[in-house]
């Protein structure tokens, strides 16, 4: 049985964490997997955006894996942490859209997984948590850095020291998901019907918005130089061109012509 799986249609490619018997732990191979499934995403110019999410209906992802892990000395726990963030990094840094849909569980390394990824839809019944503290350690793929981010610091610091998870309910009040719907049936549609609205604007444009709202988060970085200069850029490309003219002759922009 493949751990993480892979699918595409109308554009979107479909990721899929498949260990629904664990709750979809995350584990060095789904890890590995997940990478992988995200390269081919990258790398294929028919597909534009990413859902990512997870198999059966108790979880997105209960965390990483506390059975893998257990035994760890404090370089090999470091060496995942490591790993997972980088992964974790790629992920947010994806110039084409990812969505996670979060059903069930979304806790410690699956609420951090969630929030690497650009927007979250989540059913009602979906759980949000960073447990670690739980565990006597700190989260450890960038939960600590990407909570504050998404809620601020005061809702960060409560959830991350008491471990308590919240509900979709409070999520989509913090900012937490985007969306909540209300059956797990209406999760992945939803998800795909938010990446279509992107898929008619201009893509090179969409990777632009990602890559420097990314770059407000680099504290050596300069996002208003950065956002002049991502703007000049644009204004010599095949898909502005087709943004303005369309304005002007009072049509819709084709820009998938125009990659
Ligand atoms: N790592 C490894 N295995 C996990 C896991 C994790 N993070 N989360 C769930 N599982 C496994 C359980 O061990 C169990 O396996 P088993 O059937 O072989 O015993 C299976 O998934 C089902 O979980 P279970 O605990 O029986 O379900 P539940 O409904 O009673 O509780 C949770 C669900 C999510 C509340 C509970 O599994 C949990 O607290 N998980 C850990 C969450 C966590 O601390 N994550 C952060 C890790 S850093």
């Amino acid at each position: 049985m493949e751990i993480v799986l892979f699918s595409k249609d109308a554009g979107i490619a479909q990721i899929t964490i498949n260990r629904p018997d664990k709750m979809n732990a995350l584990n060095r191979a789904v890890l590995a997997e997940l990478d992988r499934c995200f390269q081919q995403a990258l790398g294929d110019p028919e597909v534009n955006g990413v859902v990512l999410t997870g198999a059966g209906d108790r979880a997105f992802v209960a965390g990483a894996d506390i059975s893998e892990f257990a035994h760890y000395t404090a370089a090999e726990a470091k060496a995942l942490s490591t790993f997972g963030q980088e992964l974790f990094r790629r992920i947010e840094e994806s110039p084409k859209p990812v969505v996670a849909a979060v059903h069930g569980f979304a806790l410690g390394g699956g609420c951090e997984l969630a929030m690497a990824c650009h927007l979250r839809i989540a059913t009602r019944a979906a759980r949000f948590g960073q447990p670690e503290v739980s565990l006597g350690v700190v989260p450890g793929y960038g939960g600590t850095q990407r909570l504050v981010q998404l809620v601020g610091k005061a809702k960060a610091l409560e959830m991350l020291c008491t471990g308590d998870p919240i509900d979709a309910a409070e999520a989509h009040r913090l900012g937490l998901a985007n969306h909540v719907v209300e059956e797990q049936s209406e999760l992945l549609p939803r998800a795909q019907a938010l990446l279509q609205r992107m898929f008619l604007r201009g893509s090179q444009a969409v990777a632009g918005c990602i890559e420097l709202v990314n770059d407000f988060f680099q504290a050596d970085r300069d996002g208003y130089a950065l956002e002049a200069n991502y703007f000049g850029r644009l204004f010599e490309t095949d898909q502005f061109r087709e943004g303005v003219d369309a304005f002007m002759e009072k049509r819709k922009p084709n820009f998938r012509h125009k990659p």
